[in-house]
């Protein structure tokens, strides 16, 4: 793997959450693997005025606690790379300090003009920083190329996105700027296109023929944690399914690119939002279901509700839970039903789609146990990565009984070494001018575009209501009316709460 050019990378955001837990331990793992380039500095900025070592001795924390890297040992070497800038980023003036404190580090290092801007800050300063760096000139690339990551949500609906995009676009070019959605970073999430495109067994049995029904899952065993202030604005809407779980489903469900470049993959992803059968506001009710969790004991011990959450509103009507069903008008998926759920504190973290396969056109052997069923392929994004196909075989002995069994292959069985995390494969990208695995922008909108109707109506229609479900439970019993077939429930990887955090397969 090449290294990229030399660069500077600034972190807005630099002490913040995702910083600590992700974005730094990611560069320190690419640090290690010698694909940061031979000259590089890291300025992370804040509000607070710190000096740089007391910066580093906070990253060096974070490393410990985050890192998945062995050769902790080495990191001081990358720690004297890091520096500290405490600016308001909302303060145009402050953006002078940023600029000279660039052009020192410049000469200093001998790096060239190339800087990576990374914003890992509340969503109502997209525009304000990308607009400051312009104003000061920051993204003007006769130097060397200037890029700006932005992370989700983009926008809060689809009016914010437009307006959002274009002004980000009247003063960045699109190949400047880079829309993250981590989801599409994680191997297993890339590896639907090998499963899919480098399998000659699949893709036949891909389609409307074949599958009866798509369900994807992300559940988290944890609740909001300290991001309060971000997600009452936010809600499992906006947090999760208008960027993580649509892109799940535009790898399930698109077509095979042309080529494995950015726009071929990219092209085929909108494709499938433009297809996405546009709900009415008076469907709303009946195929989108939001929760909040309630107060319970997980393992006995108390678990708070999300109303008594830091930075939460008594009132609050924000969901922590949701899932949808909906269609893709297009030949391959036309009539068959997608269902999509997330939440938090629900009883373990498990990301999976499931692909569920129509019966046999004959039901040859009646004499079925209690767990025979038509084919189903699982794709277990996290933990335990991997593949898991359920087939039916013949129980010894006389007669044709039949029960499902599994055909497991577990990700860790392929790669010696750790798998590695999504923020390093994404910031090794944009490093490198790959935005293949960033989102663009008319797929954010076709996103946005999609959920507009139940945006409104969970705004404004008071009979839609917001049901409660307890910590540890699987969301609202509400949402099994989401499929209104018998005999047909979701998928649960986990039913106990005491396997909290192991994925075990039932
Ligand atoms: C983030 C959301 O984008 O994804 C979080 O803002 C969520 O609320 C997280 O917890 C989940 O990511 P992962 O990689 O742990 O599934």
């Amino acid at each position: 793997m090449k290294k990229p050019e030399d660069h500077i990378i600034v972190i807005f955001g630099g002490r913040g959450d995702l910083a600590m837990r992700k974005i730094m331990p990611a560069l320190y793992a690419l640090f290690v693997q010698d694909l940061l380039p031979d000259r590089f500095a890291i300025i992370g900025t804040g509000r607070n005025q710190l000096d740089d070592e007391v910066y580093r001795g906070e990253v060096r924390q974070a490393l410990l606690k985050f890192s998945g890297e062995k050769k902790k040992i080495g990191s001081e070497k990358f720690l004297e790379r890091l520096f500290y800038l405490g600016i308001d980023p909302s303060d145009t003036g402050a953006y002078s300090k940023l600029s000279r404190k660039l052009e020192e580090l410049r000469k200093e290092a001998e790096i060239s003009g190339r800087t990576l801007f990374y914003l890992s800050v509340p969503p109502d300063l997209y525009e304000v920083i990308p607009l400051n760096l312009a104003l000061h000139g920051l993204n003007v690339e006769s130097d060397g190329w200037k890029k700006v990551i932005i992370e989700k949500p983009f926008g809060h609906d689809y009016d914010s996105a437009v307006e959002l995009n274009e002004k980000l676009q009247s003063f960045w070019k699109e190949h400047q700027i880079y829309r993250i959605d981590h989801y599409l970073g994680k191997e297993t999430v890339q590896n639907i296109l090998v499963t899919r495109f480098s399998n000659g067994i699949f893709e036949p049995l891909w389609n409307r023929n074949y599958v009866h029904h798509v369900e994807i899952t992300s559940s988290e065993s944890l609740g909001i944690e300290k991001r309060g202030a971000y997600y009452e604005k936010a809600g499992a809407l906006r947090d999760m399914i208008q960027n993580h779980l649509l892109h799940l489903v535009g790898f399930i469900a698109m077509e095979p690119p042309s080529s494995i470049d950015s726009n071929s993959i990219r092209n085929e992803i909108v494709k499938v939002f433009q297809s996405f059968r546009q709900i009415k506001p008076e469907e709303v009710i009946k195929c989108a279901i939001r929760g909040q969790y309630t107060s319970s004991h997980i393992k006995g011990e108390a678990v708070k509700g999300y109303r008594e959450e830091e930075n939460v509103s008594p009132e609050s009507k924000t969901e922590t839970f949701a899932a949808l069903k909906f269609y893709i008008d297009n030949w391959r998926w036309g009539g068959v039903p997608f269902y999509i759920r997330t939440g938090k504190r629900l009883p373990t973290r498990v990301t999976e789609a499931v692909i569920h396969f129509k019966e046999t056109p004959h039901p040859l052997f009646s004499q079925k146990s209690a767990d025979s069923g038509p084919n189903q392929l699982i794709i277990r994004i996290q933990p335990d990565e991997g593949i898991l196909i359920k087939f039916g075989m013949k129980i010894p002995g006389a007669g044709f009984n039949v029960k499902n069994v599994n055909m497991d292959f577990h990700y860790s069985d392929l790669a010696a070494e750790r798998i590695p995390e999504a923020y390093e494969r994404l910031l090794y990208d944009s490093m490198n001018g790959d935005s293949t695995l960033y989102t663009r922008s008319d797929a954010v909108m076709a996103a946005w575009r999609f959920l507009e109707p139940v945006i409104r109506e969970w705004e404004n229609n008071r009979e839609i209501p917001v049901y409660g479900y307890p910590a540890g439970s699987w969301g609202p019993e509400k949402v099994d009316e989401l499929i209104d077939e018998p005999d047909i429930t979701w998928r649960y990887p986990c039913k106990n709460l005491a396997d909290d955090g192991i994925y075990c397969e039932l």
